[in-house]
């Protein structure tokens, strides 16, 4: 799914961000992997404050492996708990109970003061839309958790999902908006697709994508096309579109086709695991 974004769908995103995050001990922030800048809204760090909060790099089977340490490293030298997920497969899954007790220890020490036995902390999970929140819950709550029901004192309609005796989740994701303002964000949202392609055409963006393979990651267009790399961007183009038969009638070269064959390989891990950003 691809996301058109308008002022109102901000506003409503920000007032019900406001409202869960009253619920709640622990926010569980979801970042892709491919571009942890773009993907993050540094709003949630005033949106969450006096919170415990971890950072999911999701989509590590897509991401430059070298590039998601630099970026652990980064987001824990800011104070965060980090740990590199796909939520797809699983992969990673298992060293989140360990992060969320690290990250909540003072609360669970705050209600061990307060007498307090066996609360369990509750947890949002926040991020952009297409980060992977979805997918993250129903891999991470699986079929063993139980919903539970609306809880007296907890707003009406709310739906916990018990995890175990010290975890439960809102089953309801914090959509957090892209910071729109940067063009640098709004292009590698779009070039991971997930944000329309309105931003440049698809032929922009498919040129983008070369130009970013040549420069940063020589050989994988030739692996997997068999074209000559060069700074002809718009030549490679045509490469592809010959290699791939992509015609219009009349033996004309269809650019168009050729840009989806080149996104939909980029978006896919085809043309290999590739990070956009450093920290
Ligand atoms: P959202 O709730 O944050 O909007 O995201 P959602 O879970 O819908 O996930 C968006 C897309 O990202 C989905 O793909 C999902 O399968 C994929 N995804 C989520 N986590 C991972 C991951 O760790 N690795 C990989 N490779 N993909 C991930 P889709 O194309 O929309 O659907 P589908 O083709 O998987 O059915």
């Amino acid at each position: 799914m691809n996301y058109q974004w308008y002022p109102g769908h901000m506003t409503k995103a920000k007032r019900q961000m406001m409202e869960d995050i009253k619920l709640i001990d622990l926010v569980i922030e979801l970042v892709d992997a491919r571009v942890p800048y773009a993907s993050r809204n540094p709003e949630i760090n005033d949106l969450a404050r006096n919170k415990a909060r971890i950072i999911l790099l999701n989509k590590v089977d897509l991401a430059d492996e070298s590039k998601t340490v630099k970026w652990q490293k980064y987001f824990e030298e800011e104070g965060f708990t980090v740990v590199k997920v796909n939520s797809k497969s699983g992969a990673g899954l298992k060293l989140i109970q360990g992060a969320i007790q690290e990250s909540c220890k003072a609360k669970i020490e705050r209600d061990k003061r307060r007498g307090i036995k066996n609360r369990p902390v509750r947890a949002m999970v926040v991020g952009i839309p297409n980060v992977g929140k979805s997918t993250f819950i129903n891999s991470y709550a699986g079929k063993a958790a139980t919903k539970t029901g609306n809880k007296p004192g907890v707003t009406k309609g709310k739906q916990w999902i018990r995890l175990n005796r010290s975890l439960e989740l809102l089953d309801t994701p914090g959509i957090l908006w892209p910071k729109f303002e940067d063009q640098k964000v709004g292009l590698h949202l779009a070039m991971i697709g997930s944000i329309k392609d309105d931003i440049l055409n698809t032929e922009e963006l498919a040129l983008e994508v070369l130009m970013f393979f040549q420069s940063e990651y020589p050989g994988n267009l030739k692996k997997r096309y068999g074209i000559e790399e060069s700074k002809k961007w718009v030549d490679m183009l045509s490469q592809i579109a010959r290699v791939r038969q992509c015609l219009k009638k009349g033996e004309e070269l269809d650019y168009v086709k050729a840009a989806d064959i080149v996104l939909d390989d980029f978006r896919n891990g085809n043309l290999g695991r590739l990070t956009l950003e450093e920290p």
